[in-house]
């Protein structure tokens, strides 16, 4: 079943957020998690998220949140996506790409010239997918993320 991506309205949806925060807390280690923020960050303007969600199946099973991307406005003309990621039993479905284009054309929407990201280059599933939308390697920060783990700083220019 494809699942149906669709822009988080923190209002009308709070329990999409508690799904959100618990897919962060399970994916990705403490250092690196935004779950004790989230809530904050969408409060902000100049944030948003996106997220896919999976109805209610045939045999009815429960609708879920499977993946969920974060963006932002950082300045007028540059965007950052700040997360990226699919539940772990829905990944290779192609949600990660969907969820990366709608922010993609999210940031279309303004007149943003750059999009920019931080990725361990560890991450390959991630790093392959950056690069598949067309984003490029700007460079490597050591000890980004902490003492022993890197970032690439990757960009995505908009030509028009
Ligand atoms: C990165 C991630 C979001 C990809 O989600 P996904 O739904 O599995 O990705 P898709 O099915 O849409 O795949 C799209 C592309 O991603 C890349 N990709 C996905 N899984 C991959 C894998 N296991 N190995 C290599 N490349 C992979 C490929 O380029 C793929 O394109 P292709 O199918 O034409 O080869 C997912 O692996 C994830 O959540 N990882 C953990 C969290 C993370 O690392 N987030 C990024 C840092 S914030």
């Amino acid at each position: 079943m494809a699942a149906v991506i669709q822009e988080l309205d923190p209002r009308k949806c709070p329990e999409a957020i508690e799904e959100v925060v618990r897919l962060e807390k399970k994916i990705f280690p403490k250092h690196e998690s935004l779950s004790g923020s989230f809530h904050e960050e969408l409060r902000k303007k100049n944030c948003g998220l996106i997220y896919a969600k999976l109805g209610k199946g045939e045999g009815g099973g429960q609708e879920e949140v499977v993946g969920y991307v974060m963006y932002s406005w950082v300045s007028s003309l540059c965007a950052s996506i700040a997360k990226l990621a699919v539940k772990e039993n829905h990944r290779k479905h192609g949600y990660g790409e969907a969820l990366l284009r709608a922010a993609i054309q999210k940031c279309r929407t303004r007149k943003i010239q750059r999009v920019c990201l931080h990725v361990d280059p560890t991450r390959t599933p991630a790093v392959s997918l950056y690069n598949k939308l067309g984003f490029q390697v700007d460079e490597l920060i050591e000890c980004y993320y902490s003492s022993d783990r890197s970032a690439y700083r990757m960009y995505l220019d908009f030509d028009d």
